[in-house]
């Protein structure tokens, strides 16, 4: 952005860098430091929290301490580990201590920890092109499990490469890395070697306020970075600015006054070389991730007052600078709506997205989707192109914040719209149970209220049983200003079971084999689902065997088949057979036994005048008291208990009746006689009688 400033014969523009201060990763880091505190956790952060002395005093005021190693943490303090990241080592040692843990390690170098992690185990090894004493490379090389070299130029690396060139190589960046010393780098790896990755790993917002600062420069009379001494992205920033022009780096904007001589002299020379055909001075402004938004507000007061003081007066109808530096701000606004690369999904809550803008988008994961059950990276994948909507432009700090949830609300709300015209089914997840009904989610990621009286379950169910559930539902009511919708999965299966009743009714016939769900009982009989409509199974028509109610033989859930016994299209009646014919055991009875067998039964009751026996499953037959035994009973007991086993003869079976007559006392009459002929004829045919005993038997 420019403003200026202008007498009779001098004009200056003062610009700064559309990207410049806290980027995303340091604004959170800090932003979690304070929230911590006014929480009241007492709160150590592993390092500096961000590089610079002004924040980090104001934090130590309201109570944070700075610690350089876990081993110095007090019990129950909460531990920030901040942007830079910290090794795998360290974590371990978290883990072990116990004290509470916030990581607000930034996403974009977590993703290097990542990448480090998974070259490192797929056998390359890495080369980090950083600054070795740097936290942030110490905590990357911590997540290597083989061997891990960090070179710091393109110079060291050509040193690694002709001392000995790793056959499987990946090469990744520190995240504040110099983007035109790593492209030198690109250039000095041998382009034929057979298994190299390269990961550009250097942040987008180093990158921006790298290319801002280096285009800014190129255009600048002279620069002034502001950034804490140790700010490893401002000393980039100073680097690339030095490159071009005149610069000094400042860590407070106060120092600028004890400059103000030395930045004048260099203005004075600036406009006062031969060559020059422009009139008009130009001075660039800069900082560091880590530099607050009111310490670039400080420097551009500060410079106009050195310029004006120093060098000339600005007319009073010159454009404002502050104006300026607004519009410029607003490049990007609240309400846009834009398309972005995800760039990297972090953990379970946020999305970083590349607007190809100077800022860094991110998507925290409510604005992402209403489905709360989901994580970032089922929805979304790095390289996706998204739609979405601003809405919050944070210029000071270098990011945007953005929305995919409410574009695709809003592309879902004319769907709902559409669907209620039309009477449409739509789809959705089943996402929470709320005060009176349920939220869905459609497909399109908008949310529709469910009453319980449209859930399709009975008034007393309880709703949880549809959490996470995929249902189908109608929308029967629109709040177009308001954005809402209500839905009604009932309606859907109401018109679902009048379609298969019409079905059912246009096609069956007696005799058609179903395989059903049992959805209920009665004392009478068994409700079978016949795919959305009911018949019944009578209690008769479930067992060959004689029952006393549907239960004895199945149970609510049950799936089992039946067939069509009779239907009734006018009452809409459906009786149903589930015992089959063929399993009838009275005709597999005749089928195979008749009269004079002789066979084993098992006493299954006792009455006054007899015994009833089991033959076959389901075939009982009677044995009178006078059959029981040769000798005369007086009392079935005294002869047969139920349980016992005996050897019957079939003496008559009454087919239409159904009735079967027993005898064990014919049946001991015909083994007798059996047993007598046998025995005679073992006499009469043995060839093996001694001739001893045939004299005896002489
Ligand atoms: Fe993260 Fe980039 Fe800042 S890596 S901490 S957003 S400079």
């Amino acid at each position: 952005m420019r403003g200026g400033g202008a007498v009779s014969a001098i004009r200056y523009t003062l610009t700064t860098a559309k990207s410049a201060g806290f980027c995303f990763g340091v604004d959170r880091a800090v932003k979690l430091v304070y929230e911590a505190l006014s929480a009241g956790k007492q709160v150590a952060t592993l390092g500096p929290v961000v590089h610079n002395d002004a924040v980090v005093g104001d934090l130590l005021e309201k109570g944070a301490r700075i610690i350089s190693q876990v081993s110095e943490l007090r019990e129950g303090e909460t531990l920030i580990i901040r942007a830079h990241g910290v090794s795998r080592a360290v974590y371990e040692e978290l883990r072990q201590r116990g004290n509470p843990v916030i990581d607000a390690t930034c996403p974009f170098v977590e993703r290097i920890h990542r990448i480090v992690e998974e070259q490192s185990a797929a056998g390359r090894e890495v080369f980090i092109a950083g600054d070795p004493d740097h936290p942030e490379v110490q905590g990357i090389v911590g997540f290597g499990t083989g061997n891990c070299t960090v070179f710091r130029d393109e110079t060291e690396l050509k040193y690694l490469i002709d001392r000995t060139l790793p056959k499987r190589l990946a090469l990744t960046a520190q995240t504040t890395y110099n983007k035109i010393s790593w492209a030198d780098c690109i250039k000095a790896l041998p382009a034929d070697h057979p298994d190299l990755q390269i990961f550009d790993t250097i942040c987008n917002a180093t990158a921006a306020r790298q290319s801002d600062a280096d285009a800014l420069s190129r255009e600048s009379d002279l620069m002034i970075v502001a950034g804490g001494r140790h700010s490893s992205n401002t000393l980039k920033l100073v680097d690339v600015c030095r490159r071009n022009c005149p610069t000094w780096h400042i860590d407070d904007a106060r120092e600028m006054f004890g400059l103000a001589d030395e930045i004048s002299a260099a203005a004075r020379e600036a406009l006062a070389k031969p060559q020059r055909s422009d009139p008009v001075l130009h001075i660039g402004i800069t900082a560091g991730a880590s530099t607050p938004a009111h310490i670039i507000k400080e420097v551009q007061t500060y410079m106009s007052e050195i310029i004006d003081t120093n060098i000339t007066t600005p007319d009073s109808e010159d454009v404002s600078f502050v104006d300026e530096l607004e519009k410029t701000f607003k490049k990007i606004r609240k309400g846009d709506r834009v398309k972005g690369i995800v760039a990297s999904i972090s953990g379970n809550s946020e999305v970083m997205v590349d607007l190809g803008a100077k800022q860094t988008g991110y998507i925290t994961l409510s604005e992402l989707t209403s489905d709360t059950s989901k994580k970032p990276s089922d929805l979304v994948a790095v390289g996706d192109e998204l739609d979405l909507v601003v809405i919050q432009v944070n210029d000071a700090e270098g990011t945007v914040q953005l929305s995919k949830r409410r574009v695709d609300e809003m592309i879902g709300f004319e769907t709902i719209l559409k669907a209620k015209e039309e009477g449409t089914v739509l789809e959705g997840t089943i996402v929470s149970v709320v005060k009176g009904g349920l939220i869905a989610v459609t497909t399109d990621g908008v949310n529709v209220f469910i009453p319980a009286s449209h859930s399709g379950l009975r008034r007393d169910a309880d709703l949880n049983v549809l959490l996470k559930q995929t249902v189908r539902f109608k929308i029967i009511d629109v709040n177009e200003q308001r954005r809402r919708a209500v839905g009604s999965i009932r309606e859907v299966a109401d018109a679902d079971r009048k379609a298969a009743e019409e079905r059912f009714w246009a096609t069956a016939k007696v005799g058609d084999v179903f395989t059903g769900e049992v959805k209920s009982l009665t004392n009478y009989g068994a409700f079978v689902d016949l795919g959305g409509i009911d018949g019944m199974v009578h209690v008769s028509e479930l067992s060959w065997s004689r029952i006393h109610q549907p239960s004895d033989v199945v149970a609510v859930g049950d799936t089992i088949e039946v067939y069509i016994k009779a239907l009734n299209p006018e009452t809409r009646r459906i009786s149903l057979g589930h015992r089959r014919p063929e399993d009838n055991p009275w005709v597999k009875f005749v089928q195979n036994y008749a009269v004079g067998d002789i066979v084993d039964a098992t006493i299954v009751s006792i009455t006054a005048f007899g015994a009833f026996a089991r033959i076959t499953d389901g075939i009982d037959g009677l044995i009178h008291i006078s059959q029981l035994s040769e000798q005369r009973v007086t009392n079935v007991k005294d002869v047969v208990k139920a349980g016992d086993t005996v050897t019957v003869k079939i003496t008559a079976i009454d087919e239409e009746k159904k009735r079967i007559s027993l005898s064990i006392r014919a049946a001991l009459e015909e083994l007798g006689t059996e047993n007598a002929e046998t025995e005679s004829e073992e006499v009469v045919y043995s060839d093996e009688t001694p001739a001893d005993d045939a004299s005896d038997a002489e």
